[in-house]
C-alpha cells in the first residue's frame, strides 16, 4: 500500500502570482492523498497574501496541511494568517500533528516552523548575554515541540514538516555564512527521534533538493525556487523505495528571499 504526498514551501504567494500554481494543483485529486506545505506561503505575512494562499491552496479536494515560514510572520498578523487558510480549510500545524486515514494507512504528518542555530560545530550555544540564550531556547524549544509531536501520533507512515532545514546536506548553493540562519541540527535531532519516513523543508531558495539526517532519514528541501515546479511527490509505503516522481512544472517563480 502506498500514500502519496504533493509538497511545496516557499510560494510567496500575492495577488500578482495569483492562479499561476493552480491549474497544476487541480490535477492532484485521485493522484495524491494530502498536499503539503513547507512555509513563506505569503512574502510579508499579511492577512491579504494570505486570503491570495487560500484562493489558490484552498478547496482542492485534497487535504492541505501547512507550516508558516519565516516571512509569514513579517507583519505580526499570524492569528489573521492562520484564520485566513483555516477558513479555507488548510491545517496550520506549529508544535502538533494530524493523522489522515488514507486509502494506503494512516498518514501522519506533524509540524512546526523551526528556527536558525546552525550546525554541528558551527552553532549558536546557550551562552553569554541574554538576547543568545533567547536565540537558542527559540531553536530547541521549537525542536522539542516537533520532537513530541511526531512521538505522539499513531500512524503507518510519519512525515515531519518544517521550514527551516533540520540538516546542512540541502543548503549546499546557500552562502557558508547564512547556514545558522536557515536551520539548525536540533530539527534533525527531532526527527531522528521518532520513527519519521521522510522530512520536508523550505526557506533555502539556493539549496539542494537531497539530504539525511544523522539517523538516516530522507530530507528533501521543496522550496519552489529549488524544485522548480508547482509540487515533488514522494510516495510513501512500508515496503516500498519510497521512490519520488516529479511534479507538473509551473512558471519559473524566482524569487530573492529565503
Ligand atoms: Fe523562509
Ligand atoms: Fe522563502
Amino acid at each position: 500500500m502506498v500514500i502519496r504526498i504533493a509538497a511545496v514551501g516557499d510560494v510567496h504567494l500575492d495577488e500578482d502570482v495569483l492562479g499561476r500554481f493552480r491549474p497544476a494543483l487541480e490535477e492532484l485529486p485521485g493522484s495524491v492523498d494530502a498536499v503539503l506545505l513547507a512555509g513563506d506561503l505569503t512574502r510579508h505575512g499579511t492577512e491579504a497574501e494570505a486570503r491570495c494562499v487560500a484562493r489558490e491552496f484552498g478547496g482542492l479536494g485534497v487535504p492541505v496541511i501547512a507550516v508558516l515560514g519565516n516571512h509569514d510572520h513579517q507583519c505580526d498578523q499570524v492569528p489573521q494568517v492562520v484564520g485566513a487558510l483555516e477558513e479555507a480549510g488548510i491545517t496550520v500545524l506549529e508544535g502538533d500533528g494530524v493523522v489522515l486515514d488514507c486509502p494506503g494507512g494512516r498518514l501522519g504528518v506533524a509540524g512546526v516552523k523551526g528556527f536558525g542555530g546552525g550546525f554541528a560545530g558551527r552553532c549558536a550555544s546557550d551562552f553569554g548575554e541574554p538576547e543568545m540564550k533567547a536565540f537558542v531556547r527559540t531553536t530547541t524549544e521549537s525542536a522539542d515541540r516537533l520532537s513530541e509531536a511526531l512521538r505522539s501520533l499513531d500512524c503507518d507512515v510519519l512525515v515531519a514538516l518544517t521550514h527551516y532545514a533540520p540538516v546542512p546536506d540541502t543548503l549546499a548553493g546557500e552562502p557558508l555564512e547564512i547556514y545558522p540562519f536557515l536551520g539548525c541540527y536540533q530539527l534533525g535531532q527531532a526527527i531522528d527521534s521518532a520513527p519519521t519516513a521522510l522530512a520536508l523543508h523550505g526557506h533555502a531558495h539556493h539549496g539542494s533538493e537531497r539530504g539525511t539526517t544523522p539517523g538516516g532519514v530522507r530530507v528533501r528541501n521543496v522550496a519552489h525556487p529549488v524544485i522548480k515546479q508547482a509540487y515533488s511527490i514522494f510516495h510513501l509505503g512500508d515496503h516500498l523505495d519510497q521512490g519520488e516522481v516529479s511534479g507538473v512544472a509551473v512558471g519559473g517563480i524566482q524569487q530573492p528571499w529565503s
